[in-house]
């Protein structure tokens, strides 16, 4: 059994399980801090995380590091993220379902390997799949769930934001919710 993230993502980049291992530049395994309590799942790379093998690297990135930096948190240092698809999807559309069944087990062993405390879904995608199918970011953004033990809430994704910079206050509220229960937690930062 694998039992680091380092050798998880040696599997990973092997991985040719599904179409996307085709046209992918590079597989975005995750960044961050493989001992944090903390993980960040987004969608799938785009093309700025596809050239350079990391997530959230564009302009979205930079938005969600203004929002970890609002509360205190650092990428490198406090958390980890990762998104659902390892590869990029041609001209970035949606995750086709079967691509997420397979790249799950990737998701799955890093969860199991990190055992985070809380997990925060970026965007309808990973909060439709991992929280729930009839998830509503407008309505349920910021509401920690108890699954077996872990905490998992969504947000609203920083593409989302980019589109309409109306959300960004609701989402700024939603890291301040997770800076409180990153307290009463106890996680150390
Ligand atoms: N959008 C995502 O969901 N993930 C990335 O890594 C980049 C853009």
């Amino acid at each position: 059994m694998v039992n680091s993230l380092e050798e998880l993502r040696k599997h990973c980049l092997e991985c040719k399980q599904c179409p996307l291992c085709e046209t992918r530049n590079n597989v975005v395994f995750g960044t961050g801090n493989p001992d944090a309590q903390i993980l960040f799942i987004g969608e799938a790379p785009g093309e700025n995380e596809d050239l350079q093998g990391e997530p959230f690297v564009g302009r979205g990135g930079k938005l969600l590091d203004l929002y970890l930096n609002g509360i205190g948190l650092d990428r490198k240092e406090n958390i980890y993220i990762a998104n659902m698809l390892k590869c990029r999807p041609p001209k970035n559309r949606d995750p086709k379902p079967d691509e997420m069944d397979k790249c799950l087990v990737w998701l799955r062993e890093l969860v199991r390997i990190m055992r985070p405390k809380i997990i925060v879904c970026v965007g309808r995608i990973s909060a439709m799949r991992l929280i729930s199918p009839d998830f509503k970011v407008t309505k349920e953004h910021g509401i920690f769930y108890d699954k077996n033990g872990t905490l998992m809430m969504g947000t609203f994704h920083p593409a989302a934001l980019l589109r309409d910079p109306r959300k960004k206050g609701e989402c700024f509220e939603d890291f301040l919710k997770l800076q409180d229960k990153i307290k009463e937690l106890g996680i150390k930062i």
